[in-house]
């Protein structure tokens, strides 16, 4: 290990994943430092551990150049992954009594059709990325509109704050507005540019972006999968099997598919790399099926509830050995905060009876995301050379949660409730390549 002046060393409790615990909690699925440090250098993690061990082992020379970083009493985790987000519907969020085909109707396709205006999607994208971070979250799957510029605007304000990101313009040439329409060659054309500006350059990566399958048709479905395949690490994003009415339209729409997975797998769009939001009532049949293609899910459970459209089956799932991510699904969703989701996630998992435990939630908003995005070889855990984006958490950020954690004796205890009543008031810090970012709890 070579002294270099742009290490540095955080101090805190940190918590981070190796593996999913499982339903069973197991507890070699995790490593949990009460006392712990982090090396950082040049944006890496380089080690991860006890505090006196590392400190034993660090050469003098990094220990007096590093900079210090104490957050001595508070937690520090790998950022989160927010695994599917709309960035357009910012203004979307809180929409009153529609479900999802009204709802795209009366409030999402109006306000995407605003994003025709570079600056509003300029404007948009600047305060969707910052107040990720205020929320602790360090990557995300976004969707644009079908306004090739708004991925423009989403990357440059990724690339100016150096976030990992994952994004596409949206591919819609029916069964929507006029105004919000392409077609399949010019979302070829759109793309193959945005994917030649953007994918690889610094930590962005394009997603091929299919809004879902009504809004397709085949021949752009068949498009969406020859873009996917034609360069290594472009992913793909979709949605799939939200609302009963949407499957049904679906079923009319594609009458030689036997089910709605089948639309997705007769265009290539399956496989690793590839995430659906939702996933909520799929078969048995439909879950064996994109097990076996490695494609993931995003549990969007706020949007879920918001918009009526059911209760996701996360052991189902993960037991049929499909990847999954969890999600915010703004402005399906009702909050950007992964907290939010969290509880809401396990809120759902009560209903069906198979409570989710904090150790599982907090795998599936970081390493477990990362596995579902196909990232976990650079970012999901503090293993040395990934890269070093980390949140810090204040347990007691409010007067009820400084309450409720005058009774708790574990670490058990104290994640659940802060999962639970908090949000980004718990937020001390977000870390990007090791730097402070917003930083306003003493650094
Ligand atoms: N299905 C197709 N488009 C959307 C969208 O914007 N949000 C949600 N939740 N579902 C969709
Ligand atoms: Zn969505």
């Amino acid at each position: 290990m070579h002294p270099q002046p742009t290490a540095r060393l955080i101090r805190g409790s940190i918590l981070h994943f190796l593996s999913d615990p499982g339903e069973e909690v197991d507890h070699s699925a995790w490593e949990f430092f009460e006392d712990g440090a982090l090396v950082v250098d040049d944006g890496k993690v380089l080690q991860v551990g006890h505090w006196n061990d590392v400190l034993e082992k660090l050469p003098e020379l990094t220990r007096q150049t590093a900079r210090y970083h104490d957050y001595c009493g508070k937690l520090i985790t790998p950022g989160l992954i927010d695994a599917h987000v709309h960035y357009p519907q910012m203004s979307v969020i809180g929409s009153y009594g529609r479900q999802l085909l009204d709802w795209l109707e009366h409030y999402t396709f109006p306000t995407e059709a605003g994003f025709a205006d570079l600056s509003v999607a300029q404007r948009t994208a600047a305060f969707f990325c910052d107040r990720l971070l205020a929320h602790g979250t360090t990557t995300a799957s976004v969707y644009a509109t079908v306004h090739p510029h708004s991925v423009d605007a989403l990357f440059e304000a990724a690339q100016s704050r150096k976030l990992r990101m994952l994004s596409g313009k949206v591919m819609m040439d029916r069964n929507c507005p006029e105004n919000l329409r392409d077609t399949a060659e010019s979302s070829r054309v759109d793309c193959e540019a945005l994917i030649e500006r953007w994918h690889g350059k610094d930590r962005l990566l394009y997603t091929v972006t299919p809004r879902f399958a009504p809004t397709s048709t085949e021949a752009q479905l068949q498009i969406a999968g020859e873009l996917f395949r034609s360069k290594p690490g472009i992913r793909l994003q979709s949605h799939l099997s939200e609302n009963r009415s949407e499957i049904r339209w679906v079923e009319e729409l594609f009458p030689d598919c036997k089910d709605y997975l089948a639309v997705y797998e007769k265009f290539g769009l399956l496989g690793p790399g590839a995430i659906y939001g939702h996933g909520i009532h799929l078969s048995d049949k439909e879950r064996r099926r994109m097990a076996a293609s490695g494609a993931a899910i995003a549990h969007c459970p706020t949007s879920n509830l918001f918009l009526g459209s059911g209760f996701f089956e996360l052991d189902a799932t993960l037991s049929a050995g499909i990847p999954v991510a969890l999600a915010t699904d703004v402005g399906g969703g009702t909050s950007l905060s992964m907290l939010r989701t969290m509880e809401a996630a396990y809120e759902v998992s009560q209903t069906l009876h198979a409570p989710l435990s904090a150790y599982r939630t907090w795998y599936l908003a970081t390493l477990g995301g990362a596995k579902a995005l196909q990232l976990d070889d650079v970012i999901g855990n503090f293993l040395p050379g990934k890269e070093a984006d980390f949140t810090v958490w204040q347990f007691d950020a409010t007067p009820e949660l400084a309450w409720r954690m005058e009774t708790t004796t574990s670490l058990d205890e104290r994640l659940f409730a802060m999962t639970m009543m908090g949000d980004e008031r718990c937020v001390a810090a977000t870390h990007i390549l090791g730097e402070p970012v917003n930083a306003w709890a003493a650094v």
